[in-house]
């Protein structure tokens, strides 16, 4: 298993992934045409210019992807928030890959590149136990956030 930056060759994989996932783990949204396109010019521009268009400002950004033999089979994509903060805005693997590290190998990959006194936060749905799991496993804390649809895990660098 291999990882690098995303590139475009990697659009079908990430953003059916997306899509396909949208209502139980990233945002329901995204099942809409219009917000696909919002969610497809993120994509881009990220890989691009390595930054993220959100609703309220462009945060840089970065995509990355674990490959096995040439195919890719999961991917994280951070999003700067401060100079001192990134969230992991969204990660996933492939069903006929899951429950072998991968998502563990990304996340440790990205933890690494953080100085001491970074944060890491990230924002987690209800149904997605396999993610609060791993975030829990590398120090993650956790913390409830209202109305109880997604819970906020943190961890700052030591
Ligand atoms: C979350 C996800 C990325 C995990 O990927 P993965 O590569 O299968 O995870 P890993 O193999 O690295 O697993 C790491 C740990 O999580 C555990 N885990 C994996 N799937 C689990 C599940 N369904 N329920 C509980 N724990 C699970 C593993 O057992 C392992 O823990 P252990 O070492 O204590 O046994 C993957 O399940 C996925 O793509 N889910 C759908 C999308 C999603 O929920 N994304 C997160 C929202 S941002």
């Amino acid at each position: 298993m291999k990882i690098r930056h995303a590139t475009h060759t990697d659009d079908r994989f990430i953003l059916e992934f997306l899509v396909r996932n949208a209502r139980d783990h990233f945002n329901p949204v995204f099942l809409l045409k219009n917000f696909q396109a919002g969610l497809i010019e993120q994509f881009k521009r990220t890989i691009n210019d390595g930054v993220c268009p959100m609703p309220d400002k462009e945060y840089p950004s970065s995509l990355q992807v674990a490959e096995i033999r040439g195919v890719p089979v999961g991917f994280m994509w951070n999003l700067q928030r401060t100079k001192n903060e990134t969230e992991i805005y969204m990660v996933g693997v492939a069903v006929e890959h899951r429950k072998k590290g991968i998502s563990e190998a990304l996340l440790k990959n990205e933890l690494s590149k953080f100085k001491s006194g970074h944060k890491v936060t990230s924002r987690v749905k209800r149904k997605s136990l396999a993610m609060k799991h791993i975030l829990k496993k590398l120090g993650f804390a956790g913390k409830f956030y209202f109305p109880y649809r997604s819970q906020n895990f943190q961890l700052e660098i030591s």
